[in-house]
Order: C-alpha cells, then sequence, then structure tokens
C-alpha cells in the first residue's frame, strides 16, 4: 500500500477512544474518524471508508459484535481488528466470526497495534488479489431487543417502554419500540399516545413498505422513542402473517439503532417470528414459582428451537413484592445465570397509569437505574459518569 493506512476508531466509551486515536497517531497511523457503535459507525464507516476498523470490544460484547458484522458489510474492503481486555478463546472466535481479522488484548501496546494494521493490510489485499468481485450495496441493521415472558402481568410492557426510553435518552439512539402483544397492547396506555396507525395497517401494504415509506406509520413520543402500536381490535392480527412481521421487522431495524419488541404472555407463529429476528431476547420472570415453572418451559422452548443461549438473557422482574423465594433458588432451579434484576417499586404502577415512564417521572428509582443499567449494558456505553443522572434529568421535559 503506498500511502498511510487509514483508521476508523469504534468505541462508544468517548474517553477510551480518544485515548486510543492519539496512541495511534503517536505512532504514526493516520486515524480519520471516530465512532459510536452501531449505525454511527455504519454512517461513519460509509462516508469515509477507512483501510482498517480498530474496534473496542467489552461484556457484553453483543452490540460490538453486531456493530462489526454491520461494518464489514458497510465498508467491504476495509480489515476490522478488535481490542478488548476479554483473553478468553471463545471472545476472540465470536469476535473473528463476526468479522475481525485480528484481535488484541487490552492494554494495548503501540507497536502491537501497529504490526496488527500492516498485518491485516497484508491478508486483505492478498484477499483481493485472489478473488475481486463487486459486493452489493451493503445495509446497516440496529439490534433487535425482544421481550420475552411465559406469563402475563410480570412487568413485560414495563420493561419495554422503560428500556427504549432509556436507550433513546442516554446513547442518543433512533429506538423504535414494537408492539407485539397480540391479544391487547399495552404500550400505547403506557406512553400515552393516541394509535393512529398501528402495526396492522403496514400488513395491509407490506409489498410496498420500503425502510423510509414504514417511517409513516410510526408516532413519535416525546422521549425520542418511535412507537408502532398494537392494533385497538385484537381481531386486526388475524391479518398479519409472520412473514409481514419479520419484513416488518427488519425494515424497522435497516433505520433504526434499536428496535424494542413487547410480547404478549402467550405463545404463537408471530411470537416466535419476532423471537427468531431478536439478537437479544429479554426472557423476564417474576419470582412466584408458577412463573419459575413457566420459564423453565420458556427456556426448554428456546433450546428446542435451537435459539443460541447466548441470545437468552433472563431477568427477573420484581413485579410483586412477596419474597419467597430468593434470587439464587431461581438460577439453581432454571440452571440459568440471571442476567439482570429489576426491584420492586410501588412508583411502577403509578407511572403506568400516568403514561410517563418511571426512567422520566423517577430516574433516581431503584427500577430507573436497573433499567439504565441494562440500557448501558446493552448498548456498550460506559456506566454512569459523574453528573449523568443530572444530565439526563435535564434533558427530560
Ligand atoms: N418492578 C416493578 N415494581 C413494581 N411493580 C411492577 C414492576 N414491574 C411491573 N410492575 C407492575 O406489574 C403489573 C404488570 O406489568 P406489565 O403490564 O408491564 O406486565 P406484562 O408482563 O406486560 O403483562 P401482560 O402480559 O398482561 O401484557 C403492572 O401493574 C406494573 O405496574
Ligand atoms: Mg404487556
Amino acid at each position: 500500500m503506498a500511502r498511510d493506512p487509514e483508521i476508523i476508531v469504534v468505541d462508544p466509551d468517548i474517553d477510551s477512544r480518544t485515548d486510543t486515536a492519539h496512541m495511534l497517531e503517536a505512532s504514526d497511523l493516520t486515524v480519520i474518524a471516530e465512532s459510536d457503535y452501531g449505525i454511527a459507525a455504519v454512517a461513519v464507516a460509509k462516508e469515509s471508508p477507512p483501510d482498517v476498523f480498530l474496534v473496542s470490544m467489552e461484556e457484553p460484547v453483543a452490540r460490538a459484535l453486531q456493530t462489526i458484522e454491520m461494518i464489514t458489510s458497510a465498508a467491504p474492503q476495509a480489515a476490522t481488528i478488535v481490542a478488548s481486555s476479554l483473553a478468553d478463546a471463545g471472545s476472540v472466535r465470536r469476535a473473528m466470526v463476526a468479522g475481525a481479522r485480528d484481535y488484541l488484548i487490552k492494554p494495548l501496546k503501540p507497536e502491537d497495534v501497529t504490526r496488527a494494521v500492516y498485518g491485516v493490510l497484508e491478508q486483505e489485499e492478498r484477499k483481493r488479489q485472489q478473488a475481486g468481485g463487486e459486493l452489493a450495496e451493503p445495509t446497516g441493521r440496529g439490534m433487535v431487543i425482544t421481550i420475552f415472558g411465559a406469563k402475563g402481568g410480570i412487568g413485560k410492557t414495563t420493561i419495554a417502554t422503560n428500556l427504549a426510553t432509556a436507550l433513546a435518552r442516554m446513547t442518543n439512539s433512533n429506538v423504535v419500540l414494537v408492539d407485539m402483544d397480540t391479544r391487547f397492547g399495552d404500550v400505547a396506555i403506557m406512553m400515552d399516545v393516541a394509535v393512529e396507525h398501528s402495526i396492522a395497517d403496514l400488513g395491509r401494504r407490506v409489498d410496498e413498505l420500503d425502510r423510509e415509506t414504514i417511517k409513516d406509520a410510526l408516532t413519535s413520543h416525546h422521549t425520542g422513542v418511535s412507537i408502532l402500536p398494537a392494533p385497538l381490535h385484537p381481531t386486526e392480527w388475524r391479518n398479519l402473517t409472520p412473514d409481514h412481521i419479520t419484513k416488518i421487522v427488519n425494515l424497522l431495524a435497516q433505520g433504526h439503532d434499536y428496535v424494542v419488541i413487547d410480547t404478549p404472555g402467550t405463545f404463537n407463529e408471530i411470537i416466535a417470528a419476532t423471537l427468531e429476528l431478536g439478537d437479544i431476547i429479554l426472557l423476564m420472570t417474576s419470582m412466584d414459582i408458577a412463573s419459575i415453572k413457566d420459564t423453565a418451559l420458556a427456556l426448554e422452548m428456546l433450546r428446542a428451537a435451537e435459539v443460541s443461549e447466548d441470545k437468552v438473557k433472563l431477568i427477573i422482574n420484581h413485579s410483586t413484592s412477596s419474597n419467597s423465594l430468593r434470587e439464587e433458588d431461581v438460577e439453581r432451579v432454571l440452571e440459568y445465570e440471571v442476567t439482570w434484576r429489576i426491584p420492586h417499586d410501588y412508583h411502577v404502577a403509578n407511572s403506568n397509569q400516568l403514561g410517563i415512564p418511571i426512567v422520566i417521572a423517577k430516574p433516581y428509582a431503584r427500577v430507573s437505574r436497573a433499567v439504565t443499567e441494562m440500557a448501558h449494558a446493552l448498548s456498550g456505553t460506559p456506566r454512569e459518569s459523574k453528573g449523568f443522572l443530572e444530565r439526563f434529568l435535564g434533558r427530560a421535559s
């Protein structure tokens, strides 16, 4: 390569990405841009395709992996190097499967980065000479988060509305919340919006939809979240097929960083489609025996459907205050790790009734902190920095 390689640093943590960029420049490498994960990285990559992406990857790795897939498809000529403090073989393998060409363990040493950059470029050059050929116009894809639970009334809609809000407010991303409750959708009520268009309207003109026209059916919420409500009458679901749902969710994912899907406590072929589409499935359970038993069945069903366990994160929501079981018992009975825990908070019912997500109404409440923590982890953004809640409050209207 005659000219100096051009690098884009992708890292949701602004401080660490600035440090990395400085380190690269001190090693005489050219950083042409820095970016957050997701659609932002795709936009930067399309605007100025680099020779190399240097992508930071930390736990949980889903969003980093998804970003690697998106940018390698958006800028297929570029090579991706992952920088991570995760040194286990599984993380390395997953990064490579997602499209990384090399994997560096943090803390980064300038000489290792330089060697890796020139190494992957040589590899790419060889590949180009061997293969050549044009690639199709690439499109980015946001993360689809399906909120699933084996039972009704365990807080799925509460978490869906608050998680969508937290993602939109904290990460400044485009978030769409889809009400896939095929019985009686509650999202519109919990977010206090009038239903003008619903997912059933989209089903009627699914053939003519594209990633732009689908946006006309969305309702904008003042939090920044776009909402695709359920139809007012459950009978309207009859006109929607799993293929319709797949097309609708895929189009939404092309235009949004996150598609958060709320589901009912029942199972049908539409819900099966949303589980298949989920990059992450948040399997919610409450702490009562019936819910744990049904969650065990749901886990069994997901396993039988060969849904990868990496995708399924178990969440305990203390939707009632009764405490007969301990969280450790739940893990032991289900033989499954609990990823997040949402505490009980009597303010939740009030917020839901007022139609204001609790992360906005009471950002300091324990539930709000737990959901915010979850949003940070899912988005790969750093935990609360000093003054975050103040900024959050300041932006709440
Ligand atoms: N962490 C919590 N603390 C206190 N109350 C909660 C919590 N989570 C949910 N709730 C309450 O539990 C009830 C059920 O919540 P929600 O409607 O979100 O459940 P759901 O799983 O979506 O139910 P459905 O399957 O019927 O749609 C609501 O009254 C809500 O206020
Ligand atoms: Mg619900």
